[in-house]
């Protein structure tokens, strides 16, 4: 494939050769090969319109594992607020001759539109509320670290569905590997268009503590406050209470089963900070994944030698 802009451009062959190659990515850093040189001469730019940690950091250092030139681009200081267009700022990087651009935007479809204005490969590394998908990679490559497979695990993806680009990446991969996804929530933050939109194969339920003991993985979604209306979100007290994990649910859940959550987190809210923290949580683990699955993408997309 040239781009990976949704999850759906993955087949289940592509999927896991770009598990098995960030796991020699990630077993080639173990041995403390600092550097590889199979990017070396090609140019990687991150073009990011949207706030991120960790989706930006863990790309930056992919490449530059690789050997690649990186070039940094935000809107923010950048002539985006002089109104400079998406297609006029893709023109400018596509002179300086971008290999690829891995691209944040708050619009739902920026990736694809980019994919038209420029010769190189185009990653999609969140756009709007629709697609994460090398978050999707990463979170089925610890699951697939932690459990040892994907095909029939049983993951429940928990809370603000409604707006979460994360669990409509998790939902289309994770599918397509077999596993069997059911998305919790309440019944605002899941209305059954989208969840059918999402899956024919995935399940719903408004009952998290039902679900909790036939899970395997239980991935915790962020309430997105900033995209929330009044209508869809009626209290944090009640949200918590109905749909948060904390200390006793955990305790619903399988003893082998773990808890997974994209960040940032808003601690207190959707988990509880005992349960981030404890050793059943594979947050830190998520984002340590993050560089060895963005190398395999970046090394694949880019035809790396
Ligand atoms: N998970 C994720 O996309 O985090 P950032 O917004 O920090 O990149």
């Amino acid at each position: 494939i040239k781009h990976l802009r949704s999850a759906a451009d993955l087949d289940a062959a592509t999927a896991t050769l770009i598990l098995d190659t960030a796991a020699e990515m990630a077993a080639l850093s173990g041995r403390e090969v600092k550097k590889l040189p199979a990017l070396r001469g090609r140019t990687v730019v991150n073009l990011f319109y949207e706030d991120s940690t960790r989706t930006r950091i863990s790309f930056e250092a992919a490449a530059k594992r690789l050997s690649a030139d990186v070039i940094n681009f935000s809107a923010k200081g950048s002539s985006v607020s002089k109104g400079e267009s998406l297609k006029d700022t893709a023109l400018t990087l596509q002179a300086m001759g971008a290999d690829a651009v891995v691209i944040r935007h708050w619009a739902s479809g920026a990736p694809h539109r980019l994919a038209n204005w420029v010769d190189g490969s185009v990653v999609n590394a969140g756009d709007g509320t629709h697609e994460h998908p090398t978050q999707a990679l990463l979170d089925a490559y610890t699951m697939r670290s932690r459990l040892g497979r994907l095909d029939g695990l049983r993951v429940a993806i928990v809370g603000d569905v409604l707006h979460s680009r994360v669990a409509r990446s998790n939902v289309l991969l994770l599918t397509t590997l077999g596993a069997q996804v059911t998305v919790v929530g309440p019944p605002t933050l899941i209305p059954l268009d989208v969840a059918a939109a999402l899956s024919e194969k995935t399940q719903v339920s408004f009952d998290l503590d039902a679900v909790l003991p036939d899970s395997d993985v239980v991935m915790m979604l962020r309430v997105q406050t900033e995209r929330m209306q009044d209508s869809y979100f009626p209290s944090a007290r009640e949200y918590s209470r109905r749909y948060g994990l904390d200390v006793s649910r955990l305790a619903k859940m399988p003893e082998h089963a773990i808890v997974m959550h994209p960040g940032p987190m808003n601690r207190g809210m959707e988990i509880a900070p005992e349960v981030a923290d404890s050793p059943r949580s594979t947050i830190v683990e998520q984002v340590a994944n993050g560089v060895s699955v963005r190398m395999a993408v970046l090394y694949l997309l880019l035809g790396g030698k």
